[in-house]
């Protein structure tokens, strides 16, 4: 495994591991099994910009960044205008939040996907209210291999005093229709110790 490399790399890559274990730049201060099958404790999490085995790690989880699937150019020009990136000085907390969705999900179809996601859900809606204090990356897993525990991870950088607004916008997206067809979810809370 290559040492402790920023969060965002210069070089454009996309694949990245979440490496669970005994060192790394961010330090866990608590990992909750929201829904289905905890992952193993880790005490630090180091994040890797290419796939690694990870032997000695309680855990490696990859995911691929990605073209948008729901998104509306309206919604996609607010976002780019609010979203500030990961990395600030200020985000000294994170969450690492994988997500895995039922056969029921991926069964449906795009459009049956979109409807339920934009339209009975909102939840582009609901996090555009929390930019841009909160930053974030979404990772997808399922096209990776038939392996993968999860379907995405989903990571989050904020500081300090907006841990209550991620708590309120977590609550208000599990609440929502999609979370209906979420099978597996963990909540990992970090902070940051360096770099
Ligand atoms: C700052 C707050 C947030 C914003 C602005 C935001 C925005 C978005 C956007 C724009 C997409 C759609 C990307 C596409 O078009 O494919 C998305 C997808 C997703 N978000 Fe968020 N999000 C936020 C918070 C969260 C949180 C807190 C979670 C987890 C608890 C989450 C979980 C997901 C998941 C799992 C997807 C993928 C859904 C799928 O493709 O089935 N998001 N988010």
């Amino acid at each position: 495994m290559k040492p402790d490399q920023p969060t965002t790399p210069a070089s454009g890559t996309r694949l990245y591991s979440f490496v669970g274990g005994n060192s790394g730049n961010w330090r866990v201060t608590r990992m909750d099994p929201i829904i289905g099958e905890p992952l193993p404790v880790a005490d630090f999490l180091q994040i890797v910009p290419e796939a690694v085995s990870g032997a000695s790690a309680a855990w490696v989880l990859r995911g691929i960044t990605s073209n948008e699937r729901y998104v509306t150019r309206d919604e996609k020009s607010e976002l780019v205008a609010k979203q500030e990136g990961l990395g600030r000085p200020a985000s000294r907390c994170a969450m690492l939040i994988p997500i895995k969705k039922s056969a029921a999900w991926w069964n449906l179809t795009q459009d049956e996907r979109r409807k339920i996601f934009e339209e009975q859900s909102s939840p582009i809606k609901i996090g555009m209210g929390f930019l841009p204090a909160i930053a974030r990356r979404l990772h997808h897993c399922r096209d990776l291999g038939p392996d993968e525990p999860f379907d995405f991870l989903t990571w989050f950088e904020f500081a300090p005093e907006n841990v209550a607004a991620f708590d309120d916008l977590t609550a208000q997206l599990r609440a929502s229709p999609e979370w209906k067809y979420v099978s597996r979810e963990c909540d990992i809370r970090l902070e940051r110790i360096s770099g």
